[in-house]
């Protein structure tokens, strides 16, 4: 290593995590080269094209290439050969059929670059992975590294949230690094030393805790909004009213308000198949009671999908047959084109599956919602969506959305009849334009 604070980086992997950490590194002032087995990802990034909606990350993007800090490629044997510390930031999906998380992208990744680390190194994993993965790697990396114990692991899981990646890796909550050395801790600290002496703090621990942490935190966020969703539920038996409740449990400092919005509950790549992915972890270690709780917390949030339903039912009298039905919102949530596990997208099928004409607009998300979505159909605006509408579903809550007027809409739609499914519009000022208003876990 020419400069030991100034190592140079490689990233493996340039969906939303991987692309996101390799341009923020080059904006902290690394060379940076990324990697990924697409062809395609690789020749888009290189031309400064990001293949998904991320605020701030596309003009990052275009700057980090034009300093020349960062390059993209798809051989293994250039990020060997350049990187003093590389991370691996693959996918980690849902098995088909099953709870647990498939580890091929993992696996294959470890097992490509290990045979060609011929110089001391720090592979340093982000990828969300079952806990013992990491161990199971770091003797993967002993034993097929020519460079032999030169090549160290460190497991550095992340909590970026898409929309607001760039921020969320810049300027993290905190940073946590699993590691078995001190030397592999203080490469770890010269790759953050920008962000440790912004303040930003690190927690230094063992590859399991490392790995834990991750799926921790994403369990318990889960958890927060699936409580949330179950006290809906009992607001519907009762007449009350979920977000007032919200709203004081949220002056507990304790509790407070972030993760508490009741609504059609969570989505996208990881909430969901990380949940899963931790129950089935804790099966194989033998302390599946400890996670049983997660089961109800995936069965709670999978209700409000049926709830919304329901209610779009009672507004249209029992039927969707030739009913029109416009739909907003096909992302998993606001700021994002991401379609996986989305909400709003399995509401507007099975709507679609029970007879309703169903249009679906998103200010974002629509190319890849008409690619895996095709039998839906899809309008260019909010207000075509809503042309002749008997019934509005507002499904994710886009600033465009709650800023929308409702005496406007009121104009086009055949029926003045909406379904809040984020509890993210004025019950009073859509009532008050003639609408009816129906939300989860209101009155
Ligand atoms: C999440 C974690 O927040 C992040 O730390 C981790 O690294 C990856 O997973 P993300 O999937 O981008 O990030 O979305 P997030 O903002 O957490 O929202 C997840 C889902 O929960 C969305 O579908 C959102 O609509 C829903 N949600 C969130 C609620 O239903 N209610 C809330 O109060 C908050």
């Amino acid at each position: 290593m020419a400069d030991p604070s100034r190592p140079r980086l490689t990233v493996l992997g340039t969906g939303y995590l991987g692309a996101t950490h390799a341009v923020c590194m080059a904006e902290l002032g690394f060379d940076v080269l990324g990697l990924d087995v697409d062809a395609a990802k690789v020749a888009s990034l290189s031309a400064g094209e990001l293949p998904f909606f991320e605020p701030e990350l596309p003009e990052l993007l275009r700057k980090s290439l034009a300093s020349g800090r960062l390059r993209f490629t798809t051989s293994y044997a250039e990020v060997a050969e350049f990187g003093d510390v590389h991370f691996v930031c693959v996918g980690t999906p849902q098995k088909a059929g099953e709870f647990a998380a498939d580890l091929t992208f993992v696996n294959a990744a470890f097992s490509a670059l290990a045979p060609l680390l011929t110089r001391p190194c720090l592979v340093v994993g982000k990828s969300t992975v079952p806990a013992g993965t990491a161990a199971d790697l770091a003797r993967l990396v002993a034993g097929a590294a020519p460079v032999g114990s030169a090549a160290q692991l460190a497991w550095n899981p992340e909590f970026l949230r898409e929309g607001y990646a760039v921020q969320d890796t810049l300027r993290p909550d905190r940073l946590v690094f699993g590691v078995a050395s001190d030397d592999a801790e203080a490469q770890l600290r010269a790759v953050y030393a920008p962000l440790i002496a912004d303040g930003v703090p690190v927690v230094v621990t063992d590859f399991a805790t490392a790995e834990l942490v991750k799926v921790a935190a994403n369990a318990f966020l889960a958890t927060k909004i699936s409580f949330i969703n179950a006290m809906a539920e009992v607001c519907e038996a009762t007449g009350a009213d979920v977000k007032a409740l919200s709203g004081a449990l949220s002056y507990d400092s304790r509790i407070g308000g972030r993760f508490l919005n009741a609504g059609l509950g969570f989505g996208g790549g990881c909430l969901p198949k990380d949940i899963r992915a931790f129950m089935a972890r804790a099966g194989e270690l033998g302390v599946d009671q400890a996670l049983s709780f997660l089961r109800e917390v995936d069965a709670i949030n999978l209700r409000r999908r049926d709830r919304a339903i329901d209610l779009a039912r009672e507004l249209t009298d029992g039927t969707f047959v030739d009913t029109r039905v416009a739909v907003f919102g096909a992302a998993f949530k606001p700021n994002s084109d991401d379609i996986r596990d989305s909400p709003a997208l399995d509401v507007a099928t099975r709507l679609h599956q029970q007879g309703a004409q169903v249009l679906v607009y998103d200010p974002q998300a629509m190319d890849n919602a008409r690619r895996r979505y095709p039998h839906l159909s899809y309008a260019d605006s909010a207000v075509d969506a809503g042309r002749d509408a008997d019934l509005v579903l507002m499904l994710t809550e886009w600033a465009e959305f709650r800023e929308l007027d409702p005496a406007v809409l009121g104009t086009v739609v055949a029926r003045r009849r909406i379904v809040d499914g984020r509890n993210a519009l004025d019950p009073l000022r859509w009532r008050a334009a003639g609408w009816q208003y129906r939300a989860l876990g209101r009155p």
